[in-house]
């Protein structure tokens, strides 16, 4: 393969370094392109245009491959532990035992917030979005942490500002559904780990004992693992990019919360339920829907359904869903939701429609049947996939910074008004 590409505009030719990533994957630099021509490029969406190199995680969209750090999603969601895979993504490495009992050490001793979050939390009103609450209860960090501000800080002072955030978001999810709900909120049991304390925070209730059911927190880290990260989605590289001016690493994953929170995005997994619900309230009338999501003039589209980069299957799609078919077993939990989604992929896969598109469930299609066979509520499922994609976003703000990369200032091509004069308001 030629190490260089050229590009020939008008007669005259410009030679662009072509770069190769570990994977084989290649690349043309344009970062001298407009020096060199006054050209740039113009790539709505970002859709071929990669904005780093990174060493976290590598996809293949056409063979459905997803590995963190080069051990495979496959393996990780069945052997390894969430708090593991985050220690794996934010530090490059598997820890030794040693290395991670003092990790789980650092988080368990940082899961109390300070007790005035208890006010921030009084002034939202109960209908309020959990995902606005964490993310304004992200930032509110930076005035708990003011030495937080500074990400040019000595490594140990960013590092305390990682080990914080990692252990305090179960406690702020909680504490947001608890707040939702007008109950009281739950402390954190220091002897429980990371899944188990976030289900204890989230469902004990005052005067009771309440047990953590093995199967859900099972169900739940895997989940989580499953969520960690994604290379340069939506929401990751929105924290980059925050990230970039030199903003703090909590407005960053503020930022990165709020980016999360569409439905286009991580907003997927409560939009599918809403889906499936109103397809069931609606007789289980699928063919209706599949019919709608295939009109162009119909704005309904199949939650759940398509991928930016996976173009066969999204493995994590793969692993959920034998995981609900698994969890609603042993729950005894029998959702007919579970089998009007399974009639919709079997029923878009045959599609031509869907086919020619490559637009197959994602990992917001089956997670919200589990999440909700776990007495999770609809609107908790953005919070849940921020609180597994937390360790991603982390490690890929620290990459970012690692590598010295400049602010984020795209280019653009004008297309408005040329120069003309101003016109006093009394002659318009
Ligand atoms: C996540 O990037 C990541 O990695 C994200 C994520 C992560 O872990 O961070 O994987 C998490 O965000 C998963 C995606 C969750 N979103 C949804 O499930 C919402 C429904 N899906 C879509 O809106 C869409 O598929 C996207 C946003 C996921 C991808 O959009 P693209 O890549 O910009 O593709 P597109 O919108 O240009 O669609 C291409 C064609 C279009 O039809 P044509 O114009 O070619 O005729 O496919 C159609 C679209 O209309 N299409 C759909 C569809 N998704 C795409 N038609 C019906 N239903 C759908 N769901």
């Amino acid at each position: 393969m030629s190490k260089t590409a050229t590009l020939t505009v008008d007669g005259n030719s410009y030679e662009l370094p072509i770069i190769e990533g570990s994977e084989n994957e290649l690349a043309i630099n344009i970062s001298k392109l407009r020096g060199a021509s006054g050209l740039i490029t113009i790539d709505p969406g970002f859709k071929n245009t990669g904005s780093t190199r990174s060493g976290i995680t590598f996809l293949n969209g056409e063979e459905g491959i997803l590995r963190y750090r080069g051990y495979s999603i496959e393996d990780l969601a069945e052997k390894s532990s969430f708090l593991e895979v985050a220690y794996l993504l934010i530090y490059g490495a598997l820890p030794t035992q040693a290395e991670f009992s003092s990790f789980q050490e650092q988080i368990t001793h940082h899961t109390l917030v300070h007790e005035d979050i208890k006010k921030i939390l009084d002034g939202f009103p109960s209908e309020a979005h959990p995902m606005g609450v964490m993310s304004s209860l992200v930032t509110a960090q930076t005035a708990f942490y003011p030495e937080s501000l500074d990400p040019n800080r000595s490594w140990d002072a960013v590092n305390l500002s990682i080990i914080r955030i990692l252990a305090k978001m179960p406690t702020f999810a909680a504490w947001a559904y608890k707040n939702e709900i007008g109950h009281p909120v739950n402390y954190p049991d220091n002897r429980l780990n990371y899944t188990e304390n976030f289900l204890k925070m989230m469902f004990a209730l005052p005067a009771a004992e309440y047990e953590v059911d093995p199967i859900v927190a099972d169900a739940l880290d895997k989940l989580l693992i499953l969520h960690a990260d994604h290379e340069q989605n939506c929401s990751t590289a929105t924290v980059r990019v925050v990230g970039s001016s030199q903003a703090s690493l909590y407005a960053s994953l503020s930022a990165g919360i709020n980016a999360l929170w569409g439905p286009l995005h991580g907003g997927a997994n409560q939009a599918v339920i809403e889906m499936l619900e109103m397809i069931k309230a609606d007789g289980g009338n699928i063919e209706k829907y599949i019919a709608k999501a295939k009109d162009k003039d119909d704005p309904f589209r199949l939650m759940g359904f398509g991928h930016r980069v996976y173009k066969n299957f999204d493995p994590r799609a793969r692993i959920i869903k034998k995981a609900a078919d698994d969890v609603l077993g042993k729950l005894g939990v029998d959702d007919p939701v579970l089998e009007i989604a399974k009639k919709i992929e079997e029923v878009a896969l045959e599609d031509e429609y869907f086919v020619q598109r490559s637009l197959y469930p994602n990992v917001d299609f089956y997670s919200g049947i589990i999440y909700r066979a776990m007495g999770i509520p609809t609107e908790m499922f953005t919070v849940m996939f921020a609180l597994g994609r937390l360790p991603g976003w982390i490690a890929q703000w620290k990459e970012m910074r690692e590598n010295g990369e400049p602010i984020g200032r795209p280019r653009q091509v004008y297309t408005g008004s040329t120069l003309r004069d101003y016109v006093d308001i009394n002659n318009r």
